[in-house]
């Protein structure tokens, strides 16, 4: 077969061993397996690499962040002309599948050309952990490392200075990132999308771990809901998601703590920080395994499906049940855990 693959929307941890995973259990299939660069827009322009990825290529991505073969956040479905674009340059190239590895929106686009009657297959990636059908998502792992990593060191300048610090992190609406960095940074607030922010139970929150140790450390999902703000200019993508990156959202919660509470208050934003470097090595495992696993469904026909982790199987599921709803933080799992948030 001759099989074209492409990385779509954000970079991650974890694409690059995914990708590996899929050419190298391609290759020994004997497929072959073209680059994509570029997300869809390689196959709007085209932007094929004219040669097949050979072991070589993919040996060493086990330890490299981002994607190797560059993303974009395209989205062919939103222009008939680049949609035919598309169409036209899997049959050009002779393509009888393409493996996307990408979140909810590459895959959309995967399951609609699935539709469409294109052989695709799903791989599923995002560092906001959103995704339904799968347990986890690779990039989720190696992005809450980073978010710990920043906890441990703000709350070194948090006792020093007797501050309370306010960490934003990325998670889009859902609150994965930011309960998984709160939890295991051991914060004394979160702020999660999917619970609406309570001004006064968090100053309390705040105060209290204040007055026990002297600081205090908040973890504030960039997702969460501000009061009193209008977002009517707010910016979309390709996808028409809103761009959450200039909402502020840590500075704006920090002052609001301070102007409460008193309490000197400062607030860091991670933002990019954690999409890159090295995957952890369970999103490097879960990455290969997930790679390996979708060139066996190209190989075995099994198309219009994604590679998914379930408890701890590798299993697949129909792109469209996967890319329907937006997998949040269940309320029973956040009534389990606030406890640690009370203290
Ligand atoms: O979906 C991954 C993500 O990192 C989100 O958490 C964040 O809101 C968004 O992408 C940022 O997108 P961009 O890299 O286009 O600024």
């Amino acid at each position: 077969m001759k099989i074209g693959i492409l990385t779509g929307g954000g970079d991650c941890p974890g694409l690059n061993p995914a990708v590996r995973g899929f050419v190298i259990k391609s290759i020994e299939y004997g497929h072959t397996v073209y680059a994509i660069r570029e997300g869809w827009r390689g196959l709007v322009k085209p932007i094929i690499d004219e040669a097949p990825l050979t072991l070589n290529d993919v040996d060493e991505l086990i330890y490299r962040g981002g994607t190797a073969l560059r993303s974009s956040r395209t989205n062919p479905y939103k222009d008939p002309a680049q949609l035919q674009a598309v169409k036209d340059n899997i049959k050009a190239h002779g393509f009888d599948a393409i493996g996307a590895f990408g979140g909810e929106d590459t895959l959309g686009v995967a399951s609609k050309l699935y539709k469409d009657g294109f052989n695709t297959v799903g791989c599923p990636k995002t560092m906001d952990n959103d995704l339904s059908e799968t347990d986890y998502t690779f990039g989720f792992d190696s992005a809450v490392g980073v978010n710990v990593d920043a906890i441990d060191r703000l709350r070194d300048t948090a006792r020093s200075h007797m501050r309370v610090i306010v960490l934003e992190v990325m998670g889009r609406h859902a609150g994965w990132v930011a309960l998984h960095s709160a939890i295991a940074g051991g914060a004394d607030a979160v702020l999660l999308p999917e619970i609406p922010m309570n001004v006064d139970e968090l100053c309390e929150q705040v105060q209290r771990a204040y007055d026990r140790k002297k600081y205090a450390i908040v973890v504030a999902s960039e997702g969460v809901e501000l009061p009193d703000t209008d977002e009517s200019e707010a910016t979309l993508d390709a996808f028409g998601h809103v761009n959450l990156s200039n909402r502020a959202v840590g500075e704006t919660i920090a002052k609001i703590i301070e102007e409460r509470t008193k309490l000197e208050t400062r607030s860091a934003v991670t933002g990019h920080i954690q999409r890159g470097g090295a995957p952890t090595a369970f999103d490097r495992v879960l990455a290969s395994r997930l790679g390996v696993r979708a060139a066996q469904c190209v190989h075995e026909g099994d198309f219009g499906k994604m590679v998914a982790l379930r408890g701890t199987d590798i299993v697949t599921a129909p792109i469209e049940a996967a890319v329907g709803t937006l997998k949040v933080i269940p309320v029973e799992l956040y009534e389990q855990v606030k406890t640690l948030f009370s203290k």
